[in-house]
């Protein structure tokens, strides 16, 4: 049966004083609408609708961005959970099969949970995702009978003896289409809080004489975040867990604390990375390579057998083949360097491509940009690149070239050249003497006189 993926995201998030909408807020790298998306996509969902009110356009070009075909539907005034559910009706007006509601603040719903609700949807007419809470606090409180889940009553409707319930709503709900709108059309706001409230499709379901029941997951997978000291606490989860899958699937981290993975971080079996390494998003990290300590990497593909670090910098765009080194203080963004090629000291590489096996030396640096447009530099196989050459880009180094040090290319080198480009030395015998006694006598003087 097909699913449809309802995301609410429409609340201000008043307790993370910003600007931005709290869905926006990052947890490793991404936006918690995009973490929620991310889970919701685990049941391939037709179609996704995406429930946003405070800072509608920002939340709606980030969706959107994340997944061309989502929805995102306005819910002008929050009136309750009920009503913005509601307000997905009509994008899902000819939609057929299920409705998963998802809250965009709670960003770790697994795929495991979300299959276990789904399986318990062939007995149940609703499912409800719930958890045992350390501190039931504010949330909703399941009344279950058996395994029947016969209402869900609010913190702030409840009898003590409701609240001594410790089974709690996660906020998270599944049934057909058509039973989740049917229900919320009755919903009314005669309640504590004067809101239409999601969770009183339950108690109308069973008064139907439909089924519902209650799928528990664990509390951690339940975390929202309302305030940024949630968000470090997501991030923190998120980072633990991360750390964990690295280790049971074969990489080394000699210091896992000190590691921080984004949310889409690939790194293949056998790789050892040592303490102090950040990678942002969109990086892969093939088996058996090796990422020493401090170093930043995002947007980068890292190639089995590749040394990177420490101290190196990969941004957007670096694509390292098999056994490339990338040594301490280089930056490489948007450039490929071929097999076996080595950049090990002290460099900038950007919007270049670099041939196999080519030696880059010691304080190059591509000269990518005019001030105006970027330029490309591109050299070839075997080259050695003498220290301190300047690339002034658009310029090619063929295959088996070298360009003198402290070089200033700013013209193609051919296959086999070698390029000098300096003034040639002068030695003036003795001069040297001369102008330390002259700079000493000077200084002696200047003491003399502030005396
Ligand atoms: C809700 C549940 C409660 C549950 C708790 C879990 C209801 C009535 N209560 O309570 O049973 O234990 O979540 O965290 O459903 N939102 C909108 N539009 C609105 C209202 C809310 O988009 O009009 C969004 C919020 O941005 C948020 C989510 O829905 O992402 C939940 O809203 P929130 O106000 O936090 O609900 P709670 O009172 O915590
Ligand atoms: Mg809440």
């Amino acid at each position: 049966m097909s699913t449809n993926l309802i995301i609410l995201a429409a609340g201000k998030g008043t307790r993370m004083h910003s600007d931005m909408p709290k869905v926006l807020h990052k947890v490793a790298g991404a936006p918690l609408l995009i973490h929620a998306m991310k889970a919701g996509a685990a049941l391939d969902p037709a179609h996704t609708v995406i429930v946003a009110g405070h800072g509608f356009d920002a939340v709606s070009a980030a969706a959107i961005d994340f997944d061309e075909d989502a929805q995102v539907v306005l819910q002008a005034e929050q009136n309750g959970t009920g009503h913005a559910v509601l307000c997905a009706q009509e994008a899902l007006a000819g939609a057929t099969g299920d409705a998963l509601v998802l809250y965009g603040d709670t960003p770790f719903i697994s795929q495991q949970t979300l299959e276990a609700m789904n399986a318990a949807r062939a007995e149940f007419d609703v499912v409800v995702l719930g958890f045992e809470a350390a501190d039931a606090g504010r949330y909703g409180r399941l009344v279950m009978e058996g395994e029947n889940l016969e209402r869900i009553v609010e913190f702030k409707d409840a009898s003590d003896e409701e609240r001594s319930i410790t089974f709690c709503n996660s906020g998270v709900i599944l049934s057909s289409n058509k039973h989740m709108f049917g229900l919320l059309e009755q919903v009314t706001n005669d309640n504590a809080s004067g809101e239409y409230y999601l969770t009183d499709i339950i108690g109308l379901a069973r008064k139907a004489g439909l089924s519902a029941t209650a799928v528990a997951c664990d509390e951690a997978e339940t975390m929202g975040v309302n305030s940024r000291a949630d968000l470090a606490a997501a991030e923190a989860a998120f980072q633990s867990r991360a750390r964990i899958e690295a280790l049971e699937s074969g990489v080394t981290l000699t210091a896992p604390e000190t590691v921080f993975f984004a949310h889409d971080t690939y790194i293949g079996a056998d790789t050892i990375i040592e303490p102090n390494v950040v990678f942002g998003p969109e990086v892969t990290v093939e088996n058996g390579a090796h990422i020493r300590a401090f170093t930043h990497i995002e947007g980068a593909h890292v190639s089995r057998g590749a040394i990177v670090g420490p101290y190196a910098r990969l941004r957007p765009g670096a694509e390292l083949s098999e056994n490339v080194h990338v040594g301490n203080f280089v930056e490489i963004k948007n450039a490929t360097l071929a097999e076996g090629a080595k950049a090990n000291h002290l460099t900038y590489i950007g919007d270049a491509s670099i041939g196999a096996d080519t030696n880059i030396g010691a304080g190059t640096i591509t000269c990518n940009y005019d001030g105006v447009f970027k330029h490309h530099t591109e050299i070839g196989a075997r080259a050695f690149i003498g220290s301190n050459t300047m690339l002034i880009a658009p310029v090619t180094v063929g295959n088996e070239a070298m360009t003198a040090t402290a070089a200033v290319i700013n013209t193609d080198v051919p296959d086999g050249a070698l390029a000098i480009s300096r003034t040639p030395q002068v030695n003036k015998p003795n001069l040297a003497v001369k102008l330390f006694d002259k700079l000493r006598a000077k200084k002696k003087k200047q003491q003399e006189e502030s005396k």
